[in-house]
């Protein structure tokens, strides 16, 4: 039996449709158009790419946006400082730097990202905002594993009890995730690339989160049939081939439910930055008045 396919653009849409009512209940409560500062450093095209489509989903939804483009040979100060002059800037309701900024900032990325208001944190990547989502507090969380848990929740896909398995630990993805999947109650485990026997650990499964960063690594043989499989990789291993970390072909044939890549989760980030956008604006706004 083929799986149900979770189609990204579909969850997007809906996420979009959604903020873009809240950007207008804030537009006729305050007065006000919630503001998004991008700030691109360097001219890497890939970086160049999502800042556009960044900008391109505020247009949709009706934010403000500003794409701060600055040189490459940009000094720390000057980042900082741009970071500064956005945090006192009563306009701007987020602020996201995108990365990775280029080889000479890379050793300051965390001193960056700390610098931002946590209050205007809309990637979720301050310690502030992580903070708070393991203690349960309203805060802002990271795009993509809040785009996957919007997914599974306007999929109706149940998570509470259920065993989810995320394979990949990082700052971005593995860890809040697991942290998102823990606070709707389900029973998680988190996979890495030390864990012993990892097929026997994803194959107890309900809910499977692949963010490892290798072509189709997951493998049939490695999931519970019927499972929900979501598939946050993007792998190119040719010129115009993308390819998740799951091998989707095989996997879908005995998943309940998969994202494919393209069209999965990728297209979930932006529309959920779209609402940490709103989300910021509405609790700056209500702090103020
Ligand atoms: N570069 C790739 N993904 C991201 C992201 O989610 N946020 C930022 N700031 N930069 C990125």
């Amino acid at each position: 039996m083929s799986a149900r396919i979770l189609s990204g653009k579909e969850f997007a849409q809906q996420i979009k449709e959604d903020a873009a009512k809240r950007v207008e209940e804030i537009q006729s409560r305050y007065d006000v158009t919630p503001g998004l500062a991008v700030i691109l450093v360097g001219d890497d095209p890939a970086s160049q790419v999502y800042v556009r489509n960044k900008d391109k989903a505020c247009a949709q939804v009706g934010l403000r946006s500003e794409v701060l483009n600055l040189p490459t040979a940009t000094t720390r100060e000057t980042l900082l400082q741009e970071i500064d002059r956005l945090n006192a800037d009563e306009s701007i309701h987020g602020i996201l730097v995108q990365l990775p900024l280029p080889e000479h900032l890379r050793a300051c990325e965390k001193e960056v990202i700390q610098r931002i208001d946590p209050a205007k944190d809309v990637d979720g990547f301050h310690p502030v905002n992580v903070g708070r989502l393991v203690t349960g507090e309203p805060g802002l969380v990271s795009c993509t594993p809040a785009g996957c848990l919007r997914m599974l929740e306007l999929a109706g896909i149940s998570i509470d009890g259920k065993r989810a398995v995320v394979v990949g630990r990082s700052n971005i993805v593995g860890k809040p995730m697991a942290n998102l999947l823990l606070s709707r109650n389900a029973t998680v485990t988190v996979c890495h690339s030390h864990t012993q026997d990892l097929a026997s650990v994803t194959r107890e499964a309900d809910i499977l989160v692949a963010a490892i960063g290798r072509p189709r690594f997951i493998t049939a043989d490695m999931v519970k049939p019927g499972a929900t499989v979501i598939d946050v990789g993007i792998n190119r291993i040719a010129p115009k081939k993308l390819v998740g970390d799951v091998d989707y072909d095989a996997v879908s044939e005995i998943a309940g439910a998969i994202t494919p890549v393209p069209g999965g989760v990728g297209l979930l980030t932006v529309a959920t930055l779209m609402e940490n956008v709103v989300q910021a604006a509405e609790m700056q706004l209500a702090k103020r008045s």
